[in-house]
């Protein structure tokens, strides 16, 4: 028999609405390959309001709604009440996606854990939560005998924390270095091509890789809230931002690249960490400049890439997409998959 999913949706920006699109027009193939069906009964956005809707809300509809409209003409309210619609909508299952808040991840946070507390399975690809609580989100989660899946903020729908968790399970642990900002990746290969900082940012703001305000991306927090989601998923051990020394790219500059590669080195923005013999993990996220021979070296506009240093296989390299709205949206049907799997 096939098992059906309702889901709310906080947030209905680019992700949750990619994944409100991925439903209406796959939601057969789903059926068929995956073995469940899941149906939209919640939205709730800052811009749209809320709508509820036991039956299954209408897809077409809330997809077609013009900017500035909102889910009162489709019989829902302007105003978007997040924790009552988390903790009583008829829902199993709550998609996160939500602004990220680098410094203690709210509200994303209260929402993940409304949920929990509920009774609902959450995922999300807000690094938010993730960064700042997983372990207590887990053990919420535990509790209420549901699950916490946030596959999607690390490497967007490349899945690091499942290999780590899966396949690479008792390989040995020692640390990672990671590509993981695609933004930055990309300015760093246009500095390389002979350009300026302020054009290359203009350029990657045009392409729609960097946002009007590129601070996260070039000053390497959004790396470091990654690395706090890495080091605890992959060793058990919390971080705080303070503990991460941080250095972003902007003062690498267009003589520092040539400088580079005269050397035959690529100056990369860097993410990792080691855990070392005492089970002490030091991270940091600062760019740094690697030969040619290095797994990271050749990775080049905004792909993103995690090489996990282990014991038993030494350096095991993973790259891929690391944002885009469908490739995001998988990461969110990658964790449904997961919770789907749990119950199974
Ligand atoms: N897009 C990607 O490639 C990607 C990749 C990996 C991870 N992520 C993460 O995934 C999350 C969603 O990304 P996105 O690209 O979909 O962002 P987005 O397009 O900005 O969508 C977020 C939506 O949530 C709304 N919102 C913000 N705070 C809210 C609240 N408290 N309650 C209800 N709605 C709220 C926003 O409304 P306003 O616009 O009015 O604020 C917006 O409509 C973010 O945390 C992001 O960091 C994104």
């Amino acid at each position: 028999m096939t098992i059906n999913y309702n889901i709310a949706l906080i947030g209905f920006g680019n992700v949750n609405r990619t994944l409100a699109e991925v439903i209406r027009t796959t939601g057969s193939t789903i059926a068929r390959d995956l073995g469940f069906t899941l149906t939209v009964t919640a939205i709730t956005d800052l811009r749209f309001g809320a709508l509820v809707d036991a039956g299954g809300i209408d897809l077409d509809a809330v997809l077609a709604l013009a900017p500035g409209e909102t889910f009162v003409g489709l019989g829902g309210t302007a105003e978007c009440d997040n924790e009552t619609v988390i903790r009583t909508a008829p829902a199993d299952i709550i998609a996160e996606a939500t602004f990220t808040n680098p410094n203690n991840g709210q509200p994303a946070l209260d929402h993940v854990r409304w949920a929990l507390a509920a009774g609902r399975s959450v995922c999300t690809t807000n690094k938010g939560p993730a960064a700042f609580a997983a372990r207590e989100l887990r053990e919420l989660a535990r509790q209420n005998g549901v699950r916490f899946e946030y596959e999607g903020a690390v490497m967007s729908g490349t899945p690091v924390l499942r290999l780590a968790a899966g396949p690479l399970r008792g390989v040995g642990m020692r640390g990672f270095s990671g590509i993981l900002n695609g933004t930055s990746n990309y300015i760093l290969g246009r500095l390389e091509a002979g350009m300026g900082q302020a054009e290359a940012i203009r350029e990657a703001q045009e392409r729609g890789y960097a946002e009007a305000n590129p601070t996260a991306d070039i000053g390497g927090s959004d790396v470091r809230l990654k690395v706090m989601v890495l080091v605890e998923a992959l060793f058990g051990v919390v971080l705080a931002p303070a503990d991460i020394p941080l250095t972003g790219i902007t003062g690498i500059t267009p003589e520092l690249v040539a400088a580079a590669a005269a050397q035959g080195t690529k100056w990369k923005l860097i993410g990792q960490a080691v855990r070392g013999e005492d089970g002490r993990v030091t991270a940091s996220v600062a760019p740094q400049m690697l030969g040619s021979d290095h797994p990271l070296a050749g990775i080049t506009g905004v792909t993103n890439a995690l090489m996990f240093d282990t014991d038993f296989l030494g350096q095991v390299t993973i790259s891929g997409p690391g944002a885009g709205r469908r490739e995001t949206a998988y990461a969110l049907l990658s964790d449904i998959i997961a919770i789907h799997d749990s119950r199974a």
